[in-house]
């Protein structure tokens, strides 16, 4: 079978993590990489022995590539994913989808009518103890789901913010810690508790405030749609990376994630449901889902199917980070929005 030709879009931090996610995958092979700075796309390049570009034009234009993954800065994603469709091109599309809900209701439209595949990265969903946590809340063997708290507590320093021009403002990364790090627990927050329809929340910037115009900072109140509320706190201004801590409050226990472990504490006691491996391509707090979320993509494209996240997925905590930001502003609760 001929696997897919893909080219990774952005060769800066997670761009690597894509090529070694298609090179692992059974039905697709890395056709090249692309980078507005050409050392980086060489440096790929030559690692994977595959083609390097310097205008993602010019992978759109050829017609032997099937597929492209899109791992540039924010606010590129939107342009990128209009024209990667168009030209007939799959995609595999990193957080967030888009800097707005217009720009991602404008891909989901070309999307439709062009036809292609549209995968969006939401690796974390994968993780063992995610997955193990959906099949005990669904198996309903705890009960409903009374409440849920998620907090996020990493690193971002003056030096990360400084490498690259578009991270920390507004125009260019369209926010800072809810719509790059803390997506993914706000991702994990509706995945695991249901739809969230409404949140009051504020956003500040207390650790980075000399540096970038953006938050590193936010709490809020989730409002779910079967009546319970959730409590969400994140920040980028901690000492270290810690993974992520989620508990969810059933109504005959608690399920926790906690440490990379899940789990499950009844009046009987408590028992371990799944540890996460630290890191298998990246860094840990990236969690391992890159590559099984890419392969299954691939597989996907191969076998007929759709097991992967779409536009949709994403939308749910592009959506709600939106509602925290307006409600920052507004001072009050504000509606979340979908695709
Ligand atoms: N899923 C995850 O856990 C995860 C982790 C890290 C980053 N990301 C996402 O991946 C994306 C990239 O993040 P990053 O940290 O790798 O950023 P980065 O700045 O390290 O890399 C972006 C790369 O894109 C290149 N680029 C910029 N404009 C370009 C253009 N017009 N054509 C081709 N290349 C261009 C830059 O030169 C740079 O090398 C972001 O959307 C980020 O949120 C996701």
């Amino acid at each position: 079978m001929t696997k897919r030709k893909a080219v990774v879009i952005g060769c800066g931090a997670i761009g690597p993590i894509h090529a070694a996610a298609i090179v692992r995958s059974a039905d697709a092979e890395l056709y090249g990489v692309c980078d507005i700075v050409e050392a980086r796309a060489a440096t790929l390049a030559e690692q994977y022995q595959c083609r390097t570009f310097t205008a993602y034009e010019d992978v759109l234009a050829d017609p032997a590539i099937d597929s492209v993954h899109i791992c540039t800065p924010h606010y590129l994603h939107a342009e990128m994913a209009i024209h990667a469709a168009r030209a007939g091109k799959h995609i595999v599309l990193e957080k967030p989808i888009a800097l707005n809900l217009v720009e991602a209701r404008t891909i989901k439209a070309v999307v439709k009518e062009t036809g292609v595949a549209c995968c969006t990265v939401l690796q974390n969903r994968l993780n063992p103890s995610v997955e193990k946590a959906k099949e005990w809340i669904a198996a309903g063997k705890l009960g409903n789901m009374l409440g849920i708290k998620g907090f996020l507590t990493w690193r971002r320093t003056a030096e990360y913010y400084h490498s690259e021009a578009w991270r920390g403002k507004w125009a260019t990364e369209g926010g800072g810690l809810l719509i790059n790090q803390a997506l993914h627990m706000l991702d994990l927050m509706s995945y695991l508790g249901g739809e969230i329809t409404a949140t009051k929340g504020n956003i500040d910037t207390r650790v980075l405030q000399d540096c970038i115009e953006v938050e590193d900072t936010a709490d809020a109140t989730l409002y779910y749609k079967d009546g319970k509320t959730g409590l969400f706190f994140a920040t980028n201004g901690h000492s270290q990376d810690s993974p992520f801590f989620i508990e969810m409050h059933m109504e005959k226990g608690i399920i926790r994630y906690m440490d990379n472990q899940l789990t499950v504490r009844t009046d009987s006691g408590s028992d371990l449901l799944a540890t996460d491996e630290k890191t298998v391509l990246g860094k840990a707090y990236w969690g391992s889902g890159h590559a099984l979320q890419i392969g299954s993509f691939y597989r996907s494209l191969a076998e007929g199917g759709c097991n992967y996240p779409g536009l949709e997925d994403a939308a749910a905590s592009l959506g709600l980070l939106l509602a925290i930001y307006k409600s920052s502003k507004t001072r009050k609760k504000e509606q979340v929005e979908t695709l």
